[in-house]
């Protein structure tokens, strides 16, 4: 049998290169190596206030963007979080079995207290117990590996964590994941400050690329992408923009190192811009057509949802069954 991956996204806005890129492409390039599970994970969304009929449309524009972006709903299950209950079910099992300390020392959830609290927001508990939530995702499928980004490798940390406590508690139940992080040069940094990573809530107007931008738009974005003060490409020491621009163009086409250098050193910025803009406008093509008939097809893409659903939802309902077992709660 194939090992089992699961991982998920959260219905937050639509998603760009960054994410297209460092994750949702390494999962259609990985999935039949496994028997994959792809997830929307809208309880996590709700840890912050969501117009809720906006979350409900986002939710089918996630699902519609997998799928456009290559993953195969015959072979892995794409699904909604709330579609299965076992997610909440186990969650609330694993908080209980989860020393509040560890969730304290969540850096992910320092930083948004304090910029929650330098808005003077309030900060709803769900933020707090997220990590559990993510834990529960992963282990109610007995999941073997989970890739994502390295700035989950504390969540993965702590999902590992709470699987041993469980299994030292109650017996081995769980097991214990290992992260798969993304294959390297797929880190996309900001264009408008390639210091940092390209974030979904950077809110600057030419910060990303999406991938449902229509080509005038990719056009003005590259154009305005923070490049340096060389007039052209300096193969053995690019800026940081400029190198993002490179790695773009790298990872979209699939080029070898030396067929990078020697087409882009020593080219003009705007060739290069030209370049990274044609290339991409190239490869988010044909994603955006299938996106849109999905989207118009809304039958269909509700029947890969219901489809997937019920097709996994045997493995976490045995899950959720051994793990109240294990740990005494009644059911009769
Ligand atoms: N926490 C992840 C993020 O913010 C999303 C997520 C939730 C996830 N549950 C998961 C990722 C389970 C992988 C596996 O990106």
């Amino acid at each position: 049998m194939k090992p089992r991956i699961f991982s998920g996204m959260q219905p937050s806005g639509g998603l760009h290169i960054g994410n297209y890129l460092g994750a949702l492409r390494n999962w259609t390039q990985i999935q039949y190596d496994y028997e994959p599970i792809f997830c929307i994970v809208d309880q996590h969304a709700i840890t912050v206030y969501q117009d809720p009929q906006e979350l409900r449309e986002r939710c089918e524009q996630l699902a519609a963007l997998y799928v456009a972006a290559g993953i195969d709903p015959e072979h892995a299950a794409v699904f909604v979080q709330s579609q299965i209950p076992g997610h909440v079910e186990l969650a609330w099992i694993f908080t209980c079995a989860t020393p509040y300390g560890w969730l304290g020392r969540m850096t992910q959830f320092k930083t948004k207290m304090q910029q929650a609290e330098s808005s003077q927001e309030s900060i709803g508990t769900g933020l707090f117990v997220y990590p559990v939530l993510m834990a529960a995702d992963i282990l109610l499928y007995q999941a073997n590996i989970v890739p994502v980004g390295d700035d989950q490798s504390q969540h993965m940390e702590l999902t590992r964590n709470i699987a041993h406590r469980f299994n030292a508690l109650y017996g081995k139940t769980f097991v214990v994941p290992e992260t798969r992080l993304p294959t390297v040069g797929a880190r996309i940094m900001g264009l408008d400050d390639p210091t940092q990573k390209m974030s979904k809530s950077a809110a600057g107007p030419n910060h990303a690329v999406s991938l449902l931008d229509p080509p005038a738009r990719i056009k003005k974005l590259i154009g305005r992408a923070v490049t340096d003060s060389q007039p052209a490409v300096r193969w053995e020491r690019p800026g940081a923009g400029v190198k993002n621009l490179l790695t773009i163009f790298q990872s979209l086409s699939g080029w070898s190192e030396r067929q990078m250098e020697s087409h882009f050193a020593g080219m003009r910025y705007g060739d290069l811009k030209r370049n990274v803009t044609e290339m991409l406008v190239s490869s988010l093509d044909p994603i955006q057509a299938k996106y849109a008939d999905l989207m118009a097809n809304r039958d269909h893409l509700r029947r890969i949802l219901r489809g997937s659903a019920e097709r996994i939802a045997p493995i976490a309902e045995a899950t959720v069954r051994l793990a109240k077992e294990r740990t005494g709660l009644y059911s009769a």
